[in-house]
């Protein structure tokens, strides 16, 4: 029997671009969110989320009557989980969105239909947690409901474009569950589409994350090495980094965002082997006390200090403060006593009070960029010099061309460069 009709249960940055993406493909979609806000402003053509493009596929989607948003399932003959999974409190997956969005379709479950996992999961999660929800609706997993997971791994602000061209991986919890899973995604994939077991895939898509966060963890500690042996650490890697099978990445002040910061927890919750992961995230989670640690010595010698914090997302150039480092290290600076400013001109909402950028500078003894916005690069140090107390900088991400702060009269730092 072909798939005509999907049933995706969750509408966010994940499950929204896949729900239209699969209606303009063709397919009769019934997306589901728990948020009233987000089923009615999806229903009447507009988004809730910031991507390129979504807005006018999503529009086109609602009105040829191929998408409709809807506040619980219905019937379809294959159902999409796409539902957050965040940590906990003691690093470990949250999976009781998985679990509900799963007992919300055991009604609707007919021999037949396809249910596939797209959070990001715990090795095991499709097999030994979702199946036996599944089983539930008194339907024999892999006989009569097929289950796979099929990970995501695209970039925010590329979505669309990446859901159509990367390779996908569909994990089956047995073969007849994987090609089922294949025929609905070549609909709209034009990458390759491998197939392969449940576990796998959900440990291959943690990799990734766990091997990017691995490799800056390993800069990051060169990072505090070399400042501890006063070595010049963007050097190091410089020299490292022309050997042809060497490509050191550049240190920060931590790692954020929702899934490097996050996935590689996800193995060394099942995992009592992994020691490496673990260390990795308890490197970069330290960066953040590391930076504190400088700023306070940039301003050891003043009474009352204030810090300028320029950029509080995670990275440069996006609207995301989930996880972000910044967050740790207003806390840090706040605790200890500093008085801080804020500016990010990407970021609405921030949990702390944010100025305009000349309010953020004035009489300011400190600037310090902590995420690498584009427009940073375009400051104009003489500008700024004349608004604050004292002419100092410290640049986090490598992101500035301190030689121009220095002609202004500026102290520059940067991280992992020798410290003056
Ligand atoms: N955002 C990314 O870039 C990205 C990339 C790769 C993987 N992922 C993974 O994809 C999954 C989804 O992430 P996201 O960023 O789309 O999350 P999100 O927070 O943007 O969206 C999730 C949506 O699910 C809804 N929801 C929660 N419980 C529900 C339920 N029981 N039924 C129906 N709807 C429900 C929420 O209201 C929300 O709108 C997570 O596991 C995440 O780790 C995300």
């Amino acid at each position: 029997m072909g798939i005509k009709s999907i049933c995706v249960l969750g509408l966010g940055y994940i499950g929204l671009p896949t729900a239209s993406l699969f209606a303009a493909g063709g397919y009769g979609v019934i997306g589901v969110d728990k948020d009233e806000r987000v089923v009615n402003m999806i229903n009447r053509g507009l988004i809730h989320i910031e991507e390129p493009g979504l807005n006018t596929l999503v529009r086109a989607a609602v009105n040829s009557g191929q998408l409709v948003a809807k506040h619980s399932p219905e019937a379809a003959d294959a159902f999409i989980i796409a539902v957050p999974t965040p940590l906990t409190e003691d690093k470990k997956a949250d999976l009781s969105f998985v679990k509900n969005a799963a007992e919300s379709i055991l009604p609707y479950l007919r021999a037949g239909n396809l249910v596939i996992l797209e959070s990001t999961s715990p090795p095991l999660t499709t097999q030994d947690f979702l199946v036996p929800i599944l089983a539930q609706s008194g339907l024999v997993p892999g006989e009569e409901v097929l289950v796979a997971h099929c990970p995501e791994r695209v970039l925010p602000g590329n979505i669309l474009q990446e859901l159509v061209n990367n390779n996908r991986i569909i994990g089956g919890i047995n073969p007849a569950s994987a090609l089922k899973a294949r025929e609905v995604y070549k609909r709209i994939v034009q990458g390759d589409i491998v197939l392969t077991d449940a576990a796998s895939a959900e440990m291959a898509k943690l990799m990734e994350n766990t091997f990017r966060d691995v490799n800056i963890a390993l800069v990051n500690e060169l990072c505090l090495v070399a400042a501890e042996m006063e070595l010049d650490a963007l050097e190091v890697i410089r020299l490292a980094n022309m050997h042809p099978r060497v490509s050191l990445h550049r240190p920060g002040p931590g790692v954020g965002g929702h899934c490097l910061s996050v996935d590689p927890w996800f193995i060394v919750e099942k995992s009592r082997q992994a020691r490496l992961i673990r260390l990795a995230r308890e490197v970069n989670d330290s960066m953040p006390y590391y930076v504190v640690e400088r700023i306070r010595e940039l301003v050891g010698d003043i009474a009352e200090p204030v810090v300028t914090i320029l950029g509080v997302s995670y990275k440069g150039n996006v609207d995301d403060t989930r996880e972000s480092p910044s967050t740790s290290i207003c806390r840090l600076l706040q605790e200890s006593g500093v008085k801080i400013r804020i500016y990010d001109p990407h970021v609405r909402n921030y949990e702390v009070e944010q100025s305009d950028f000349e309010t953020a500078c004035l009489g300011s003894d400190l600037i310090v960029v902590a995420a690498d916005h584009q427009e940073f690069k375009y400051l104009a140090p003489a500008e700024i010099g004349v608004l604050m107390r004292h002419k100092r900088v410290f640049d986090t991400r490598n992101c500035l061309n301190t030689k121009k702060w220095e002609e202004a009269g500026f102290f520059a730092q940067v991280l992992g460069r020798k410290f003056k």
